[in-house]
């Protein structure tokens, strides 16, 4: 395994084996990973023949107030994961090698980046477009793993891939969980003990739903409501509980078969999000 942090050096890589025929894949993570990132790495791992993943604490998506600094890295420990899985080459840039002093070009899926999330993290969206895009030219990957954990992100990069035209084939892998449901996150070190215990109300809220779905339950309104109860009961504080067209992200009235219900909660300062597809 290759370890990367200069992205002429990794142009050059990636185009001889591009020549070789080999076919590239590439998982983008913040890094501090965990098994939710390994899942994707494994999925890349079999429908590739040459497999990156890189490692970047992307400041261009962190707004002024938020936790870029803070953000938990541990390269050594994701170095010795990674090659246990057999990857080919870690990328890791620095942020002076992504972003020259004067970077002023983004590119940004603009309605879809005001929504869910959008709407408290304005500049979020429009930072993960602009670095998975420069990722997809420096590295030239014929797919690329998300997680849908970050539906919507995995959403609107697939929205981008479509309008810009991009050659690169992206695929999702399903929320990987701890085993009392709360989504894997590098995040979930933030949270106390305590929150850490609240926390599972989350994915309890979302089984909720399903359970309430399947027993016939169909008014948005009366779910949201619910779900909010749940949740502040255990001491959450809700930025928003959405429930969209997985496809369209419009808001919808009644829950059907296809309806994404995501939300984003905060326990203390920690803010963290699920979703599932009914
Ligand atoms: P990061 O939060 O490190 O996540 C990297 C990838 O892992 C994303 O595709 C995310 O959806 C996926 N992931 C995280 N937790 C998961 C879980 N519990 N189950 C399944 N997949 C999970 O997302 C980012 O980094 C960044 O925004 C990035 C795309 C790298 C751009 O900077």
């Amino acid at each position: 395994m290759r370890l990367i942090k200069k992205v002429d050096v990794a142009s050059r890589i990636v185009a001889r084996v591009r020549k070789r025929g080999k076919v590239i894949g590439l998982v983008p993570t913040m890094g501090y990973l965990h098994e939710g990132h390994l899942s994707l790495v494994r999925i890349a791992r079999k429908k590739c023949g040459y497999l990156i993943v890189s490692i970047f604490v992307n400041p261009t998506q962190f707004g002024p107030k938020e936790d870029f600094r803070q953000y938990p890295r541990d390269l050594k420990k994701d170095l010795s994961m990674l090659r246990k899985e057999g990857v080919d080459l870690v990328f890791n840039p620095s942020v002076r090698e992504m972003y020259g002093p004067d970077h002023q070009t983004y590119v940004e899926v603009v309605d879809w980046s005001r929504l869910l999330c959008g709407a408290s993290r304005p500049i979020h969206f429009r930072g993960v477009t602009t670095v998975v895009l420069k990722f997809f030219n420096i590295l030239q990957p014929d797919i690329a793993v998300f997680g849908r954990k970050d539906y919507q992100q995995a959403a609107i990069i697939r929205k981008m891939v479509r309008e810009l035209n991009l050659k690169v084939n992206v695929i999702t892998g399903p929320v990987v969980r701890e085993k009392d449901g709360l989504a894997m996150s590098s995040r979930n070190i933030y949270l106390n003990p305590g929150q850490r215990q609240n926390a599972v109300v989350i994915s309890e809220s979302l089984e909720w739903v399903r359970q309430a779905y399947k027993k016939g339950a169909r008014q948005t309104k009366e779910v949201r409501t619910r779900m909010a109860r749940m949740i502040r009961n255990r001491g959450g504080r809700i930025d928003y509980i959405a429930v969209v067209d997985k496809d369209t992200l419009e808001p919808v009235k009644k829950l059907k078969k296809g309806t994404l219900v995501a939300l984003a909660v905060f326990f203390g300062r920690t803010r963290l999000i699920d979703n599932t597809v009914l």
